[in-house]
């Protein structure tokens, strides 16, 4: 792999991701790793990522000079450019000019490894304030903005490779040019990780992990479980049971499209538990959100455990009992991704169990193993398998739906009658924002039903009271921030027709203008 050597900042899992781009496959790993466990892990390049720190600060991140004496390629970035030149005997100044955003670098030499076939002066996105003003000894200085002197540098010979700014981020103009260069002719690396590469790959390794026995995976009818769910069908075939937990609280339609799109394109073993009255019984006299949240949780892990169970014992899917005997349930599959996995502080150790579904975790006494064929990945590359393995674009291209459902989209207590408001006025809004081509702008549009508020209207000759509904439709690059998307003002006026018009309950249509933070995408 590619190491990116993490030195703290939100920048490394980005620049794993372009190297990814490049078709290379690329590990995040700590700064805090030795150099001695980060060459034992066969690295084709390592690259060194910014960070937040000063080369001078007290807790500056140190980088370990055997790294650079091992003859592997390393490219530094940010501070991880400033921190090879301490390590080489270069010269790092606290010259007060530091920069910060767009920038316009002077390439001196544009048949350099990595400024090869670029322009002589490129936007570059800098954010330092400690500036290199004297190259290590044997290295060419290749770049220089008005704030660095020295804004990069290469010395074929050894495999070093640096530049002051960002070229991971997007206003680098040529940023990812400049990677490309650096994964082919600086390191020289092919691009062999593909979709297809992938597919394989991992299809040998479970069949590897989980031999003959049987494995079940829980379906939510998102994207992750869905891809997740479609490999390891790929890889043992009818050994894999699917689980999908139908809690009353989907979209219309949503369970019908599992069950059809996803058997039908998959051929996969499908047991589908309908729980919808256990889930609306618990529900029952409960508005608050907390406590809305847990009731689905714990309904959802009973219903996915029975069913578990009467997979194990052959009584649900096409399994006979005597096959069960035989082949017991040992493995059970998880959609956890490659950020996920980052962000709890591994890649490598014990797997750390991911709210099932997202709705609650799974009881440790469950006593499988779990199988994660898609730790590796990000979401896009998620997407990529996905279509590779034929899963269906109507579920590779899903926006995110929260595993609590409408219940956490209807504001008051959840009852059947409101299910079906929420669920008639939902299914106008998708269909026109789908309609309008907006499917891939939106990151996802909750809409919400109010249900303890009424409002006065009139319709035909008479006085409604009706509920009113919001949209909430958001644009966002991870849901961690987001804003309100601004959708055209003709879409949203024929969803508000629509929905007032064909949804008896509802009077009155409002657009949430909020973004995140302050308010969260869902309302609960
Ligand atoms: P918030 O409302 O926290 O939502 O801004 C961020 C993203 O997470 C989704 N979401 C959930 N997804 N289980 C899920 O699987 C949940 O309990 C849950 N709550 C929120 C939400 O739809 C948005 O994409």
């Amino acid at each position: 792999p590619v190491l990116v050597v993490d030195f703290g900042a939100q920048y490394a899992q980005l620049i794993a991701r372009r190297v990814r781009e490049a078709d290379v496959y690329s590990e995040v790993v700590p700064h805090t790793m030795s150099a001695e466990e980060m060459l034992a892990r066969r690295p084709g390049a390592i690259i060194l990522s910014g960070g937040p720190s000063s080369v001078y600060a007290e807790d500056a991140p140190g980088l370990d000079p055997a790294l650079l004496d091992a003859g592997v390629p390393v490219f530094g970035m940010c501070y991880g450019f400033q921190a090879m030149v301490q390590a080489l005997g270069g010269t790092v100044a606290r010259t007060g000019l530091g920069e910060y955003g767009s920038t316009q670098a002077d390439i001196h030499d544009t048949d350099s490894t990595l400024f090869k076939g670029q322009p002589s002066t490129q936007s570059v996105w800098m954010s330092h304030g400690d500036s290199v003003t004297e190259a290590p000894a044997g290295m060419r200085v290749t770049a220089a903005t008005s704030g660095a002197p020295v804004a990069a540098f290469e010395d074929d010979e050894r495999k070093m490779f640096g530049v002051q700014w960002h070229p991971e981020v997007m206003h680098s103009t040529f940023g990812q040019r400049v990677l490309v260069n650096f994964l082919r002719q600086g390191a020289g690396l092919e691009g062999d990780w593909t979709a297809s590469s992938i597919v394989e790959d991992q299809v040998a390794r479970i069949r590897e992990e989980v031999g003959d026995a049987r494995i079940i995976c829980g379906l939510s009818g998102g994207v992750d479980s869905s891809v997740a769910a479609a490999l390891v069908q790929r890889a043992v075939g009818d050994q894999l049971t699917c689980v999908f937990v139908d809690h009353g609280l989907l979209r219309a339609g949503e369970a019908e499209q599992v069950e059809k799109d996803f058997v039908e394109a998959t051929g996969v073993d499908l047991v589908v538990v309908d729980a919808s009255k256990q889930f609306l019984d618990a529900l029952a006299g409960v508005s608050d959100p907390e406590t809305k949240r847990k009731i689905i949780g714990r309904e959802f892990i009973r219903s996915f455990e029975q069913a578990a169970r009467d997979v194990v014992a052959g009584t649900a899917g096409q399994n006979s009992p005597q096959d069960a005997e035989q082949h017991p349930v040992r493995f059970l599959v998880q959609g956890t991704l490659y950020p996920d996995v980052v962000e709890s502080g591994g890649g490598s150790g014990a797997a750390n169990i991911k709210s099932h579904h997202n709705v609650g975790g799974l009881p440790e006494d469950l006593q499988f193993t779990l199988v994660e064929p898609l730790r590796d990945l990000f979401k896009d590359e998620v997407r990529q398998v996905g279509l590779e393995l034929g899963v269906p674009e109507s579920i590779v291209w899903r926006q995110p739906f929260p595993g609590p459902g409408l219940g956490i989209r209807i504001i008051g207590e959840v009852t059947g009658e409101r299910l079906e408001t929420l669920r008639a006025a939902d299914a106008i809004a998708r269909d026109e924002l789908t309609e309008a081509g907006l499917d891939r702008d939106i990151w996802q549009c909750p809409v919400v039903l109010l249900a303890d508020v009424r409002s006065v209207g009139v319709q035909g000759d008479g006085r409604t009271y009706g509920h009113p509904i919001v949209l909430r439709p958001v644009s966002s690059e991870d849901a961690m921030t987001a804003d309100w998307s601004r959708v055209p003002y003709d879409v949203l006026s024929r969803i508000s027709t629509r929905i007032t018009n064909e949804v008896s309950e509802v009077n009155r249509v409002v657009l949430d203008v909020t973004s995140k933070p302050p308010g969260t995408i869902e309302w609960e």
